[in-house]
């Protein structure tokens, strides 16, 4: 299972963490990773300057606008999740 967790802090709310996580829904439904990608909230993470603070597994994102969803979930989610849960192996 790959986590993504987005700021629902006020900052980032005002920013667009609605938008933003109703557009990564789509996207996952879009894409059939039901059940392979997760989306929780969470609290300040301390990156409140510029758009929404977005966690993947363990990399943290912020300034992430809605109208970028597309291509931050292509560029971020989808291609890594195959390789988060299928290892690659050792040679
Ligand atoms: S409110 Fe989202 S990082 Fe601070």
């Amino acid at each position: 299972m790959l986590l993504i967790t987005i700021c629902v802090g006020s900052s980032c709310s005002l920013r667009g963490t609605d938008e933003l996580a109703s557009e990564l829904f789509r996207l996952i439904e879009k894409e059939k990773l039901e059940g392979l990608v997760d989306i929780v909230g969470a609290f300040c993470m301390d990156a409140c300057s510029k758009g929404v603070s977005v966690r993947v597994g363990d990399r943290q994102f912020s300034g992430i606008r809605p109208q970028q969803a597309e291509e931050f979930f292509y560029k971020e989610i989808f291609g890594n999740v195959k390789n988060i849960l299928v290892p690659k192996k050792p040679d």
